[in-house]
């Protein structure tokens, strides 16, 4: 079931970036945890948009459920909550979700955290879920911008370095500023593998440490190269994609093909042309299926082949969880003609 949230504050973070502040719901309140995100729901000219935003916020440290969105450039949603949306508004959203979480029970010492840009949002919930309820792991934050007036959260992390001296280390990676030693955290450069190294070759036992990640593809891979070198094994990993990254190679077997679409008792002929996923064609189409990632993450896409075959393409993780004939629609691409999907 779904909610509807009120804007109760927007702060500006940086020139390209707020925060919406919702009040709970009277009545039912949302549960969520650190780490996982709110997917928002808007009408605009009779079209209807859906869009994931990881919470900022904390649950049990800010009463307001709280998301931070970044504009992306000519991208539909971003701008449009960055220069449209006001304080008193009104905004669908789904129940939370996400498995981007604090894996509770696990005997941590160093936590670390690794970021870009955006990024930051899902970092930030966690980094204050561990501050403030788990005195003896030792977090890390190490997070990538241009230079400080692009920094999300500048102020909020600083209060925390503040409040938390002995418990989190934050290194900032500036690509656009010159470095001196007026400040002592900051790195020049983009967090690159080398850079990665060193700050692991500080610790001691791999197996006691977590790694939490949420920026491009190139982090992603640069921070995972890194504890694989330094440790000689790759545990405790989590990350959070923004974006599906699919590879052109996939695509040398996929071709415009036209399908048909079963949902909700009505029968829609499609064409589905190379490079577009089936929920691409069918939105385009104006054929309102169910989503909310499109990364291949949620399976609120979920539909069930009929009939041909398809593949998915550009799932960051493996899905033990589908059954046969099962495909997330967000990833998925037909392969021949007579394919034809249920939802
Ligand atoms: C689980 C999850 C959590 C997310 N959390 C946040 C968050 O906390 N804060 C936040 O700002 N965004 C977040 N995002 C991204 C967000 O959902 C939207 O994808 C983003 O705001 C762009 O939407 P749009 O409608 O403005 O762009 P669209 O109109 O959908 O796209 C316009 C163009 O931008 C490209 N594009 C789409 N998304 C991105 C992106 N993230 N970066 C760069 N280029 C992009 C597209 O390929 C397209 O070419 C999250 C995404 C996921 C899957
Ligand atoms: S929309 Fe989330 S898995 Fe497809």
């Amino acid at each position: 079931m779904n909610f509807t949230l009120k804007v109760a504050d927007i702060r500006k973070e940086t020139e390209d970036t707020v925060t919406l502040c919702f009040k709970q719901p009277g009545l039912k309140k949302i549960k969520y945890l650190a780490g996982q995100y709110l997917t928002l729901i808007f009408r605009i000219n009779g079209r209807r948009y859906i869009r994931p935003y990881s919470f900022s916020s904390c649950p049990g440290v800010e009463s307001f459920l709280e998301i931070t969105v970044k504009r992306v450039q000519n991208g539909l949603i971003s701008n449009h909550i960055n220069d449209m949306v006001q304080i008193g508004d009104t905004i669908e959203v789904m129940p939370p979700m996400g498995d981007f979480i604090y894996k509770e029970g696990s005997e941590f010492t160093d936590v670390f955290f690794w970021g870009v840009g955006s990024g930051i949002t899902p970092l930030i919930s966690i980094i204050k879920y561990i501050l403030s309820s788990q005195t003896n792991i030792r977090v890390h934050l190490n997070y990538g911008n241009k230079n400080y007036e692009t920094t999300i959260f500048r102020d909020q992390i600083e209060k925390l370095g503040a409040k938390y001296p002995e418990q989190l280390v934050v290194r900032n990676f500036h690509t656009k500023i010159f470095v001196d030693e007026s400040h002592p955290n900051l790195i020049q450069g983009r967090i690159d593998q080398d850079k990665a190294l060193q700050i692991l070759s500080e610790t001691v036992d791999g197996h006691k440490c977590a790694h939490y990640i949420c920026g491009p593809a190139g982090l992603k891979e640069s921070v995972k190269q890194a504890i694989q070198v330094n440790y000689g094994f790759l545990a405790n990993v989590f990350s959070e994609d923004f974006e599906m990254v699919k590879d052109p190679k996939d695509f040398e077997d996929v071709h415009t093909q036209n399908i048909s679409i079963d949902f909700e008792g009505k029968q829609y002929p499609l064409e589905v042309s190379k490079g577009k996923s089936i929920l691409e064609a069918a939105l385009h189409a104006d054929i309102e299926l169910p989503y909310s990632c499109q990364t291949g993450n949620c399976s609120t896409c979920k539909g069930k082949l009929i009939s041909g075959e398809v593949k998915m393409i550009g799932l960051s993780k493996k899905r033990d969880d589908l059954a046969a004939g099962e495909f997330l629609l967000c990833c998925t691409h037909p392969l021949t003609e007579n394919v034809q999907i249920s939802i």
